[in-house]
């Protein structure tokens, strides 16, 4: 009976964007710690792309906004700064913004290791302030990472991106598209780890529980991770976006779209594509 109520809750679906877990996805010290090697896998789509992918768009980023003609670029969410150390070495002013202690550790050293002037931020930008308001010329925000916030986080972080940027200047971001829910399927998926993993050192359960919400176009992986003595949830949640939806959202925020390419190289709008990028001006 405790077993079969403890089995309910597992599988219970969560009212949309209830719960906000990113930081134990991110900073707790274990899980950053695997994330950071994620990260720095050269050849994985998690984390951060895969590395081909990421010079890639760094080169596209870098050419289309000519970073190297003295602009100023800060990045959200730049985890271990695969791109912000390639933005800074076109001699660009380059701020790098993140809550992951251990990803801004690596970051850190690398400019120093590689003698470039960045400027890391750890911290939340949810609640991050701009250090010069209006002075920068390009944001980003690479890696579907508007997915996982609610409306109202969406809001707030695309407000920061516009208070930080000069007027004229642009964003790059990517997100999911409504095609990636078309795809997507509701599952259970348990695994044993007795010798420690990804979630904890201490041998665990975990259940995934894949949860769509169509109404909302709207995606959740949904994590229970089971030790012996704690027991915690994650929400990992992805809101899919059509271009019309994206657009209004950032138009909100004076954000205006003005280019919609398939990904942050630079190739061409495909509607029948999972993900989607759009650079857009502050008006
Ligand atoms: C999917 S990864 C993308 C990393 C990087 N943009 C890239 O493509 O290599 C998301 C990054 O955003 C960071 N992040 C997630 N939520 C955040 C928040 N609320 N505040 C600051 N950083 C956050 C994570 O620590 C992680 O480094």
């Amino acid at each position: 009976m405790v077993f079969f109520r403890a089995l309910e809750k597992v599988v219970e679906r969560p009212a949309p964007f209830t719960a906000y877990t990113a930081d134990i996805l991110w900073t707790d010290p274990h899980i950053s710690r695997h994330m950071l090697a994620t990260h720095l896998d050269k050849d994985v789509d998690l984390a951060s792309r895969n590395h081909r992918t990421v010079a890639a768009a760094a080169d596209w980023l870098i050419g289309k906004f000519q970073l190297e003609t003295g602009k100023s670029v800060i990045d959200f969410g730049c985890g271990p700064g695969l791109y912000t150390t390639r933005f800074a070495r076109t001699g660009a002013t380059v701020h790098g913004v993140d809550f992951s202690a251990s990803s801004i550790a690596y970051a850190r050293d690398r400019a120093r290791d590689a003698g470039l002037a960045i400027t890391y931020h750890q911290d939340n930008y949810l609640s991050f302030s701009p250090p010069d308001p209006e002075s920068f010329d390009l944001a980003t925000l690479i890696f579907l990472d508007l997915c996982p916030l609610s409306p109202k986080q969406r809001n707030k972080i695309l407000r920061t991106i516009a208070d930080c940027l000069k007027p004229g200047g642009t964003v790059v971001l990517d997100v999911l598209s409504t095609v990636f829910l078309a795809g997507a399927k509701e599952q259970i998926v348990y695994s044993h780890h007795p010798g420690g993993g990804f979630w904890s050192a201490a041998p665990h359960h975990v259940f995934q529980c894949t949860i769509v919400y169509p109404d909302q176009e709207l995606y959740l992986d949904k994590f229970t991770i089971v030790e012996k003595d704690r027991q915690r949830e994650v929400f990992n949640w992805l809101q899919c976006f059509s271009p019309e939806q994206l657009t209004d959202e950032m138009a909100a925020v004076g954000l205006m779209v003005d280019e919609r390419y398939r990904s942050v190289v630079g190739d061409a709008y495909d509607d029948q594509a999972t993900e989607f990028a759009v650079v857009a001006r502050k008006v």
